[in-house]
């Protein structure tokens, strides 16, 4: 092979490398288009509960998958907990625990920044400007579902 044609058909060897490597990597794009997306395996639930079992206490509180899950009432009906995400809307710490005493959701050091939020999800105390959004629950005998 003469130097040449080693050297074009380098080019050529590349170019399709690039193509792939780029095509594998999605092209680029935003950061995150979707702070709050919807959980892995196609299911609608971000997050289930045995209640025979966990947040068995007004006031016990879950963080996991993207949600806390805080038990707000003594029943076992969707109207005794709140669901919100977990992601605080400042700059996207999660939120580091509910506080029984002042009824708040606490965005602390050492990722957060000192916000709080109600358990309706609207800003008690900045620096965040923005509601947690709220999910749905709904519970059938002593599991509760989070979507
Ligand atoms: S990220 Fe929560 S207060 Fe800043």
């Amino acid at each position: 092979m003469e130097r040449r044609d080693f050297v074009a058909n380098l080019g050529i060897t590349l170019a399709l490398a690039c193509t792939a490597g780029l095509a594998a990597c999605g092209g680029g794009g935003s950061d995150n288009p979707n702070p709050n997306p919807a959980p892995p395996g196609g299911g609608n639930a971000r997050l289930s509960v045995n209640l025979n079992n966990e947040l068995m206490a007004v006031g016990d509180a879950k963080i996991s998958g993207g949600v806390i899950l805080i038990r707000t009432g003594s029943g076992n009906t969707s109207a005794d907990f709140a669901a919100l995400s977990s992601i605080c809307t400042h700059q996207g710490c999660t939120v580091s625990a509910y506080n029984k005493t002042s009824g708040l959701i606490e965005c602390n050091a050492p990722c957060g920044h000192g916000s709080r939020y109600a358990t309706s999800g609207a800003v008690n105390t900045g620096p965040a400007a923005n509601p947690l959004t709220r999910y749905t629950v709904t519970v059938s005998g002593n599991i509760l579902t989070v979507s």
